[in-house]
């Protein structure tokens, strides 16, 4: 990366914020929070439109529909309250096991979001990246996401990455093969494989890791969702189905998440020494 490269990225992920967040919707307490204690990247697992839908009747499909109601709200108070980057999971490698109807629902609805929200997230200045495998989308979904990468390629605003046919083992696969080429090559060396250079092949290369991973539908794992990205997140689980979260909601889990004593090991009050000192091993 070149030194205009790092400055525009870390502009990118510092870009001014607001004094506060409030939403005047909020419950009393939860009505201020202070941008030093958002998090820098946030990812969301967005579960629960199938159960939303059923419970009320409806085909799965419908709820899909609803679900990116939310979705548009969740992007917009991303960027309101200037959270760097938002990883939002859409679509797994496992999903493309459910029905043929749904399947084609969820394409048909992916297609719809892009054509209708491609011109104001590059208005409001949105750079997108798809995670996962694009080349093995359907013809006209990949050609929207290509389209929708480029275009916004050059942004500075909200990071937003959307995964779609994104498996995370399949991730760190991808990962190793491109390591391994390279090391083939004698690009690199073996021993200079790193965790920087292993984080520089995957989709989130350039972005930080996530700091706070949401879950929506009460379920409590991780789906095979972003594994090497979310190693210290702190999450957090809402019981509430997709298409019910809102920007309220959203700010509850970016509370509770400020509330989070983050140690990575640590002890809190504790300066890091450096480990395996002389004095350690006498
Ligand atoms: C999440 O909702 C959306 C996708 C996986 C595409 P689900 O469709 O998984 O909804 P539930 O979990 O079956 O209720
Ligand atoms: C994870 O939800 C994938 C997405 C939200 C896109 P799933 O509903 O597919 O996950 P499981 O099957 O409950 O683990
Ligand atoms: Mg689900």
């Amino acid at each position: 990366m070149f030194l205009d490269d790092v400055s525009k990225f870390l502009g990118d992920l510092f870009r001014p914020k607001p004094d506060h967040i409030t939403v005047s919707s909020a419950p009393a307490p939860a009505k201020t929070l202070l941008p030093e204690k958002l998090p820098r990247h946030v990812a969301i697992i967005m579960d629960g439109n199938g159960r939303w839908a059923t419970g009320r009747g409806l085909p799965r499909s419908a709820g899909h529909a609803a679900g990116t109601e939310a979705l548009r709200d969740i992007i917009r108070a991303s960027d309101d309250w200037g959270i760097g980057a938002l990883s939002l999971y859409a679509f797994s490698t496992e999903n493309w096991s459910r029905s043929k109807d749904e399947v084609s629902a969820l394409m048909g609805l992916l297609l719809r979001y892009f054509n209708s929200e491609i011109d104001e997230l590059d208005e409001k200045n949105v750079k997108i990246t798809i995670l996962g495998d694009v080349e093995g989308m359907p013809q006209p979904q990949r050609e929207a996401l290509v389209n929708a990468m480029a275009r916004t390629a050059d942004n500075t605003g909200l990071r937003l990455n959307i995964a779609l046919n994104y498996g995370g083992r399949a991730e760190l696969v991808r990962a190793a093969q491109r390591l391994a080429r390279r090391a083939v090559e004698g690009e690199i060396a073996p021993e200079e494989i790193d965790e920087a250079a292993f984080s520089g092949e995957l989709y989130t290369a350039h972005l930080p890791d996530v700091d706070l991973l949401i879950r929506t539908s009460g379920e409590m794992r991780t789906s095979n969702f972003l594994p090497w990205q979310l190693v210290y997140a702190e999450m957090v689980f809402d019981s509430c189905y997709w298409p019910d979260f809102d920007r309220v909601r959203y700010l509850k889990c970016l509370w509770e998440y400020a509330r989070r004593d983050r140690r990575f090991g640590g002890v809190k009050g504790q300066a890091p020494e450096r480990a395996n000192s002389e004095e350690d091993a006498n």
